[in-house]
């Protein structure tokens, strides 16, 4: 089994990746594949409301990265969407990356590309925000008819510079036991699969 996060800090390696490679490492105690993709340093461009993806199952514009990380979407059993916050909500890239991806689903509702895998959203946050920003990534999950994992509290934690979130003992934790739950759901549906 694979899980794939999307990373849409505009920093790598900051706080949003620290959170993310905690879920990772308990996923990957329960021998789950994991691969992180760091949108930093790159642009993911808006929907051009062309419609024509339809019949396509994925975006036909190619000037960035946005084919490649939707296929592997596509082909892994688990997604882990992370944003650090922005304004209060996703960062740029992602809204971009998720108005794409839900219209390319949306136009190829046949294909139940998303269909029964599992979604789980994580945050950084310096202050305020962060209900937000996961509220806009658990949307994209409950459009596509996926299974969302849920943690001891919201997952999110509290850090400004990279690696401040090391600190938010709380926040890591929700983060370990969004992995431990998140590596129980994949478990549980394989079986019921097999
Ligand atoms: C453009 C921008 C806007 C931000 N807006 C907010 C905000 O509204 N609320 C907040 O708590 N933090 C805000 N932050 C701080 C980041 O959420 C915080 O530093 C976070 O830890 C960054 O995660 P990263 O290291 O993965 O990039 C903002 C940061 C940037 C660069």
């Amino acid at each position: 089994m694979k899980v794939l996060a999307i990373n849409s800090s505009a920093r790598k390696n900051g706080n949003t990746a620290l959170l993310i490679n905690t879920v990772f490492k308990e996923l990957n105690k329960e021998g789950i594949e994991t691969e992180m993709i760091q949108l930093a340093g790159k642009i993911i461009e808006p929907c051009k409301a062309c419609w024509a993806c339809s019949g396509k199952k994925n975006c036909i514009h190619k000037n960035d990265i946005f084919q490649e990380i939707f296929e592997k979407m596509t082909q892994a059993d688990g997604i882990i969407l992370g944003s650090p916050v922005y304004t209060a909500n996703i960062s740029a890239n992602m809204q971009a990356f998720l108005e794409r991806a839900s219209v390319v689903t949306d136009m190829n509702q046949d294909a139940k590309l998303f269909h029964h895998k599992v979604g789980a959203a994580v945050t950084a946050a310096r202050r305020g925000g962060a209900l937000n920003a996961l509220d806009a990534m658990t949307h994209f999950f409950l459009l596509q008819e996926m299974f969302i994992v849920g943690s001891c509290y919201w997952p999110m934690a509290y850090g400004q510079m990279p690696g401040d979130v090391k600190n938010d003992e709380e926040g890591l934790n929700t983060m370990k036991t969004l992995g431990q739950n998140m590596a129980y759901l994949l478990k549980a549906i394989q079986k019921q699969v097999e």
